[in-house]
């Protein structure tokens, strides 16, 4: 791993961690900065355990120890350190367009000129943050989900000032962390991965406010049914695959989509009575004091698929991206 070129973390909270994880799988140097006294040498200490934890459970990415990973990482005392040398800088503090706006400012201030500046926000418009800024053009979304760790897709977002260059400089860097970037050529509220999911959680809710279903069948649908197949062809592919191609597909079971579609009624407003009810039903099949365990076991099933997903990919030779 030749690797030498440093990035910047800037907040070191859930996502920073994973970032910083991710970077130096790859033989990234990683410098995390955090505005809260101390968070950041926090922070190096949960990554140190984290990915000891890994490499005693197999899935340390990136072809370094997880005590060389580690000595990759650090957290220098000062701003001006934490950025000094980098060639791009990843965001990632709280989810606040106006906190957003005064870390762009300080970041396009204050980091190397030719640095990228990146975002992890979940659901804001980079030009609600970077229009105002001289250095506009080398900012952009990176977005991941979570946990970024197990979970390759990055949605990159520009806003209409961003150089096209960047993000495709961006892109490459997350390849080579072995990422999936994806790139949403204009800004679209939710961007891809929330519109697709809340399309989802809508009709889920439907289902069982309804009284069709209950919480726990819906939730098999998606397990049980729909998500494995999901995790290899998407919907699109699908589509593809149910008939002979897409305008086979559409011939055959357009209308039926267009029928069923007609039916959905409105958007949920996930307030009032209905959410004491679905909560009723959720709290039974899974107990708040049991959620840190279940996503313990969700990000062991993660490694493993993702492992799996790699093998299939590999077998299956480039053409695909499964
Ligand atoms: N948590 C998720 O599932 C998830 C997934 C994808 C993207 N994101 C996005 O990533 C970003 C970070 O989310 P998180 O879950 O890691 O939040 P978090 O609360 O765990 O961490 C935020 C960190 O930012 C620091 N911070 C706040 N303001 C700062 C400032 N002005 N300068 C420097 N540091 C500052 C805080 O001290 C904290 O350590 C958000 O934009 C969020 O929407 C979150």
């Amino acid at each position: 791993m030749s690797e030498t070129r440093k990035v910047t973390i800037f907040g070191s909270g859930l996502v920073g961690c994973q970032w910083a994880m991710l970077f130096a799988a790859a033989g990234f140097q990683v410098a995390l900065h955090d505005a809260k006294e101390g968070q950041a040498a926090r922070a190096l200490q949960q990554i140190d355990s984290q990915l000891r934890d890994l490499s005693a459970k197999g899935h340390l990415r990136g072809c370094l120890s997880a005590e060389q990973q580690q000595q990759l990482i650090s957290a220098p005392g000062s701003l001006d350190e934490a950025l000094d040398g980098a060639f791009l800088v990843q965001e990632c503090v709280f989810e606040d367009v106006q906190v957003k706006r005064d870390v762009f400012r300080l970041l396009d201030a204050k980091a190397p000129a030719e640095a990228f500046l990146c975002s992890s926000t979940s659901c804001i418009m980079p030009s609600e943050f970077t229009s105002e800024l001289p250095g506009r053009a080398r900012c952009l979304v990176a977005h991941p989900v979570n946990p970024p760790y197990f979970l390759s897709l990055v949605e990159l977002v520009p806003s209409p000032f961003t150089d096209p260059a960047a993000v495709q400089t961006v892109k490459e860097t997350l390849v080579k962390l072995g990422q999936e970037p994806i790139v949403i050529n204009y800004e679209i509220d939710g961007f891809a991965v929330n519109r697709l999911q809340y399309a989802i959680i809508n009709e889920a809710w439907r289902l069982v406010t309804s009284g069709a279903m209950s919480a726990e069948d819906v939730d098999k649908v998606m397990t049980c049914g729909l998500a494995p197949r999901y995790c290899f062809l998407g919907p699109l592919a699908v589509m593809q695959t149910n008939a002979s191609g897409i305008r086979d597909y559409c011939q055959r079971f357009g209308s039926g989509v267009a029928r069923v579609s007609a039916t959905f009624g409105p958007t949920p407003t996930y307030q009032g009575e209905e959410v004491d009810r679905v909560a009723a039903q959720m709290n039974t099949l899974m107990p708040p004091e049991s959620l840190a365990d279940v996503c313990a076991r969700r990000n062991q099933f993660l490694a493993a698929l993702a492992r799996m997903k790699r093998d299939f990919s590999q077998s299956r030779g480039s053409q695909d991206n499964i």
